[in-house]
């Protein structure tokens, strides 16, 4: 039964892509990552998804979020206790997914977005959602002044949307008021961005990615002291994660693997740790 309908700004729309792409998992035996919750968000929303029917960026947006769950798990699995921060949060699952039951969770998106996630999601003490730009100073001081750390904070698929300077600007605000910690995000280089009009799913809506990055040690020139941990691409998911997949999803990663597609090459996703002292 169809219950909202979404009115979002054009950089928030992209939410519903990787929203949908966790719902046509769920459909599938072999699921990935089994979000029965996504599945009935789609239900309830009132929007054009079959835009998006068998669009291979689909898979790839819940292999990214396979991959991102692995990081924050191995984080919980260290900090049972800690925080973690969903920078552009859209209506991601992952804390339903990983809560160990005591981790602090905050999800951070723009003002639309967050009323839409509050007609699906209630705050909690270990829950809260914060409307925000992550560009804003203040929703850093709702987070450090609520939660000690330590922190991991996940930027999935948001970045690339912001403009460089912005970029910029936002890591530079992390690595001040979050020094030490882990940050995931994923970069997308020139041959992407150059040629998003031809994108599989971007071509479906209007939103464009504005940052092109040829890779997390870009970074590195920006912040001295950032460390990258681990950049994988699609095609190079750790070893572990692969052979979990099903058969026909790791054939057809080899297939991608042999091509050497830039759209497929040059995004990347990365875990680093921000410069300082954690
Ligand atoms: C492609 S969606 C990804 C959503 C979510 N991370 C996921 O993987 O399902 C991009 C998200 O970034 C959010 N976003 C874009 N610009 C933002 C900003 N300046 N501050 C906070 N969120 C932003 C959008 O509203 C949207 O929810």
């Amino acid at each position: 039964m169809t219950e909202h309908g979404v009115r979002l700004g054009t950089v928030q729309e992209t939410l519903l892509i990787p929203l949908y792409g966790r719902a046509v998992d769920n459909r599938k035996p072999d699921a990935i990552l089994r979000d029965t919750r996504a599945e009935e968000i789609v239900a309830s929303i009132d929007y054009d998804f079959a835009r998006f029917d068998d669009l291979p960026s689909l898979t790839g947006a819940v292999l990214r979020t396979s991959l991102f769950d692995r990081w924050v798990a191995d984080f919980l699995a260290a900090h049972p206790a800690g925080t973690v921060v969903e920078i552009g949060a859209g209506l991601n699952t992952r804390y339903e997914r990983l809560d160990t039951g005591r981790t602090r969770w905050f999800d951070l998106d723009l003002p639309d977005v967050i009323d839409l996630r509050r007609s699906f999601f209630t705050d909690t003490p270990h829950r809260t959602m914060i409307t925000a730009s992550v560009a804003d100073t203040a929703w850093a001081d709702t987070v450090t002044s609520q939660a000690n750390g330590p922190y991991f904070l996940a930027a999935e698929a948001v970045l690339p949307y912001l403009a460089e300077t912005d970029v910029r600007q936002v890591l530079a605000l992390l690595a001040d008021r979050f020094p030490g910690t882990l940050l995931a995000l994923d970069t997308a280089g020139p041959g992407i961005v150059t040629t998003q009009d031809q994108h599989d799913a971007l071509s479906k809506v209007d939103a464009r990615m504005q940052w092109s990055c040829t890779g997390p040690d870009e970074l590195a020139e920006w912040l001295p002291g950032l460390t990258v941990l681990a950049s994988h691409t699609l095609s190079s998911l750790p070893r572990p994660m692969h052979d979990t997949l099903p058969a026909s999803l790791q054939e057809m990663l080899a297939g991608l693997a042999r091509q050497r597609l830039p759209q497929v090459e040059e995004y990347q996703l990365n875990l680093v740790r921000l410069p300082g002292a954690s």
